[in-house]
């Protein structure tokens, strides 16, 4: 498709790296919380979290009002030890919605008090399957993690191993097709997260500022029911909102344009309809001319199901209009994700270009309801 551009953004694939290879299973965000503060800091007027570990960055442009919230989750889908069985294996609570079948021989981190424990959800071996066995499914309720222990004691005291330890999938950063796209677990949200990244960059590199005051939040505790969402909304009261995820992308055999109409590499995804949400009518055509005026290709994308932040936002107290914002994604809620570049960069620059529009002005003629 398009050839990698030349952008400013040239560390954009060790922040990528930096954000995918981080553990952060919903309610342990702590590393990738440490991350968006190292780079949020540097340009906003404050950071602090929230009462339930929520991040939240202050941007101060040439007006208080209105106060524009960007979001994004820090939360991937996990597990969590549930116990520990006498002969050492971990039986496990899945955090998020996975597949069952993504969850069978994949490798796992446990994340102890003590460190990262490496382990594997094992898979009973082929050779002593009968037939009818062999076409079945797995069950999650049938599978455990094998950390190598030699027992439950094992496990407890010399691998440091208790019960309520989360545990992340362990799949590393790899750029494919020479930089084009890359490949990685937890784009959901971490590209999210990056995109929130470059365009308050972007916003901040521009003399003329911004005529509003931006919150770039970076949630907790999406994937369990869009819980982080609901305590920053009450932090940052917000005019408007731009959620920022990642999509689905409907362009591999097997999915159908009914399902998912995104495509990778042909640029930001806004959502029409999720099973969350539906987006204010007037902020959706003012993102359609913005991206037009600025010259950035769109797609749109209506789900069936879903769920994402931007529909906490929207109901926050009286009201707020919101939009959810993404970035195709191929094989969401897995150990190994695929996202391209192009519409990373493009999403950034795109939402740069709206909050750089969003005035108390145009808050308000989106706001009115006749
Ligand atoms: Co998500």
């Amino acid at each position: 498709m398009t050839a990698p551009e030349t952008t400013p953004t040239g560390d954009l694939e060790p922040l990528l790296a930096d954000l995918t290879n981080a553990f952060g299973p919903t309610g342990f965000e702590g590393p990738v919380r440490a991350i968006m503060r190292r780079e949020l800091t540097p340009s906003a007027a404050a950071v602090e979290t929230d009462g339930l570990g929520s991040l939240i960055a202050r941007f101060d442009g040439t007006a208080g009002r209105p106060r524009v919230m960007l979001a994004a989750h820090m939360d991937e889908l996990g597990l969590m030890v549930r116990r520990i069985t006498d002969e050492g294996y971990l039986k496990f609570q899945p955090l998020g919605g996975w597949l069952d079948q993504s969850l069978i021989n994949q490798r796992w981190v446990v994340l102890t008090a003590t460190g990262p424990i490496p382990g594997v959800t094992g898979i009973k071996t082929v050779h002593v399957m009968s037939t009818e066995a062999r076409g079945r499914l797995f069950r999650r309720e049938d599978m455990f993690i094998d950390v190598g222990a030699r027992s439950r004691q094992d496990a407890e005291e010399r691998l440091g191993i208790r019960p309520g330890d989360p545990i992340a999938p362990d799949s590393r950063f790899t750029p494919l097709a020479g930089g084009e796209r890359y490949l990685a677990k937890a784009w959901d949200d971490r590209v999210g997260l990056a995109v929130m990244v470059l365009a308050v960059r972007e916003l901040r590199s521009a003399a003329s500022g911004h005529p509003n005051t931006v919150f770039a939040v970076s949630t907790v505790q999406e994937e369990v029911g869009l819980r982080g969402a609901q305590t920053s909304v009450h932090a940052v009261e917000p005019d408007i909102g731009i959620n920022l995820e990642s999509g689905v992308a409907g362009d591999y055999p097997g999915i159908s344009a009914d399902e998912a109409q995104e495509q990778l590499g042909a640029g930001p995804s806004v959502f029409l309809h999720d099973g969350s949400m539906l987006p204010n009518l007037r902020l959706r055509d003012f993102v359609v001319d913005v991206a037009r005026e600025a010259n950035i290709a769109i797609q749109f994308d209506v789900l069936t199901g879903y769920g994402q932040d931007g529909s906490v936002i929207q109901r926050s107290r009286a009201g707020a209009p919101s939009i959810n914002i993404a970035i195709p994604t191929r094989y969401l809620h897995s150990h190994n994700g695929i996202v391209a570049r192009h519409d990373v960069l493009r999403t950034a620059r795109l939402v740069a270009e709206l909050v750089r529009r969003l005035d108390a002005d145009t808050v308000a003629r989106i706001r009115a309801f006749d």
